[in-house]
């Protein structure tokens, strides 16, 4: 069974319990600044979980195009990539855990309608409590009543193991604690496949003088679905509410589900991989099956593979967001092939390996003309690259001692990203204190503001230094246009991105090149003063009379969340906010407001960027 065979499968059998297919959404979502990728299914669902009709109905399934750049140093091993496919169902108020856990163990063991797999082999993790939500009981019942159906009587630390919320609880931020104000979030309940049982992959492994356990990093078990109960939505007290519906959101690795199936724990072996692996094999002159050389033909099978979908979706290499995110991918390849052959002329070779990838998933998510294009992209980065590599690499050499400074030069001289220089130094067996290259980085503010420093973490909370200086920068903009032209204006609305801020206010006329200049300057005057941004908790009333901004017509709870930008009395902004913000404006660079246009009926709207 290829994945195709899978996905198929899976569609089927969810389509015969009432599910109606739905497509994957690209790897950008349009309009969604608080993620750089999709990195998971419920990404593109998230307005459906929180209450809105799908037009659809209420059960629906899908697969969907993940990337994940926080695991991008993790790649190498038998079962981390950066893309994969995520198999979605979907309850969205409809059916909750019992039937849930039902239809997935169904799937996974059923001989005619599933995949047939051995129920032996499989593990489950369930929510151990926590957070003010209790024990997930139910979770416990129900698999031991699935379990007994197949004759084994599955116990509590046999085949069930309660985990707190660090491992069995799902948002799209992490934990309880980690959600920020209206995020949705729930226990889950995840299911692992034991690859070990003949192969030992523990005791090879570099735990094997430590307890193997179903979260254990040695590859035994691998983890195949995670079934997130949604049903908590996260309150600016910091408390969890219910939802007004009960969700579902299920993920299944599909690669992995053919990796159960083959019963190899080998990712890269998988009928999309494969083929990839064949093409390193060739450019390489090496062979897969020399243990030393897999981690690099992996990484490159991996990124060569994430990159083409991305290109697909619309991403460019650059310096800035995903356009980072890629140009590291292909500069990582890149750089893993040169040490694999010793020969800087291989890395040329790079972009042919995409036609395995575009044509293994023809007309499912590549046209034939996608090829020349994902082929032309990753020839000029790669030329581009290989230009300065030489030179790089020689300066790496000679000098022995790589400090923050070093690297730094090297990120702007030969456009080695920081983590790039960090490889070639542990290629070369050299040590890296990363922390310190990141404090260097951090100096120069621009990088830091792009992609070196946390984004390559991804998801939701890494993503918010960017995010979180455009929101100050929201608050700044507000101000100083009240504080110019009159305290008639309202904020109507605003829309961040990684690249800028748009802003939308009250104002009946177009403003003029000399105010913009003006508020303009006011914004950037009150960053070089490094203004300090509080946070306070006060009654609403005592807020509003402090001259704290609302926006009409919203609802605030008696106890609100108060950012104030400069002295608390002698304020330069006051607003009623969640936040986040950052704590300081020295954290800012300098803005520009880039463009203005008219909404018509009073109403403007301003970009503004970081400079
Ligand atoms: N949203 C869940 C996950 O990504 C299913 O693991």
């Amino acid at each position: 069974m290829t994945i195709h065979d899978i996905r198929q499968k899976y569609f089927d059998f969810m389509e015969s319990k009432g599910h109606k297919i739905i497509p994957s959404s690209p790897l950008v979502l349009e309009g969604d600044a608080t993620t750089l990728f999709t990195s998971s299914g419920m990404q593109p669902m998230m307005p459906y979980l929180l209450g809105q009709k799908h037009p659809l109905g209420t059960r629906l399934v899908d697969s969907q195009k993940c990337f994940r750049s926080q695991d991008i140093d993790e790649v190498g091993d038998n079962r981390h990539t950066t893309f994969f496919e995520m198999l979605g169902n979907w309850s969205l108020g409809d059916y909750f855990k019992k039937e849930q856990l039902g239809f997935f163990f169904a799937f996974l063991t059923d001989k005619k309608l599933g995949l047939g797999l051995d129920p032996h082999r499989l593990y489950v993790s369930v929510f151990a409590g926590g957070s003010g939500v209790e024990k997930d009981d139910d979770a416990v019942m129900i698999w031991k009543n699935l379990f007994a159906k197949v004759g084994i009587q599955a116990k509590e630390g046999q085949q069930i193991f309660p985990y707190p919320a660090k491992k069995n609880w799902w948002s799209r931020a992490g934990t309880p604690e980690q959600m920020p104000t209206g995020e949705p979030g729930g226990p889950d309940s995840e299911v692992f496949f034991d690859f070990g049982v003949e192969r030992k992959l523990h005791e090879n492994s570099q735990w094997k003088n430590e307890p193997c356990h179903i979260n254990c990093d040695c590859g035994r078990y691998v983890e195949i679905g995670n079934n997130v109960f949604m049903q908590y939505v996260k309150q600016a007290d910091g408390t969890l509410k219910e939802l007004p519906q009960k969700n579902i959101d299920f993920g299944g690795g599909l690669t992995r589900l053919e990796a159960a199936m083959r019963n190899d724990p080998d990712m890269f072996n998988i009928s999309s991989l494969a083929p990839v692996i064949k093409e390193v094999e060739k450019i390489s002159a090496h062979s897969y099956s020399v243990e030393e050389h897999r981690p690099s033909m992996r990484v490159i099978a991996d990124h060569l593979t994430a990159a083409s979908f991305l290109i697909k979706d619309g991403v460019f290499p650059s310096n800035k967001g995903q356009g980072y995110v890629l140009r590291r991918l292909l500069r990582r390849a890149a750089i893993k092939l040169y040490f694999l052959t010793d020969n800087r002329d291989s890395i040329v070779m790079l972009p042919d390996i995409v036609r395995v990838i575009t044509e293994f998933y023809d007309d499912l998510y590549f046209n034939p003309g996608d090829f020349p294009l994902i082929q032309n992209t990753i020839t000029v980065e790669i030329s581009r690259f290989s230009h300065s590599l030489d030179r790089g690499l020689k300066e790496l050499q000679k000098n022995p001692q790589v400090d923050g400074k070093f690297a730094f030069d090297l990120y702007q001289n030969y456009g080695f990203p920081l983590e790039v220089t960090a490889e070639i130094l542990s290629q070369m067996g050299k040590q890296v204190d990363i922390q310190q290259f990141q404090k260097e980085f951090e100096k120069h503010k621009e990088l830091s503001r792009t992609a070196s420093a946390g984004m390559f973490r991804g998801g939701l909370a890494d993503h918010s230094d960017v995010v979180t200086a455009y929101h100050t920068a929201t608050h700044l903009l507000h101000a100083a246009l009240r504080q110019i032209l009159g305290t008639h204006i309202q904020q109507k609305g605003s829309n961040i991105t990684s690249e800028r801020l748009r802003f939308d206010f009250s104002h009946p006329e177009k403003l003029s090149e000399v105010q913009i200049k003006v508020v303009q300057n006011l914004i950037n005057q009150k960053i070089s003063e490094r203004l300090t941004v509080t946070k306070e908790e006060l009654p609403k009333e005592k807020a509003l009379t402090q001259g704290a901004l609302a926006f009409f017509g919203q609802k605030y709870p008696d106890q609100v969340t108060v950012y104030t930008i400069g002295d608390r009395k002698n304020f330069f902004s006051k607003e009623l906010c969640g936040g986040p913000h950052v704590e300081s404006l020295a954290e800012l660079a300098k803005i520009n407001i880039v463009k203005q246009e008219s909404l018509g009926a009073g109403t403007r709207r301003l970009y503004l960027q970081f400079v």
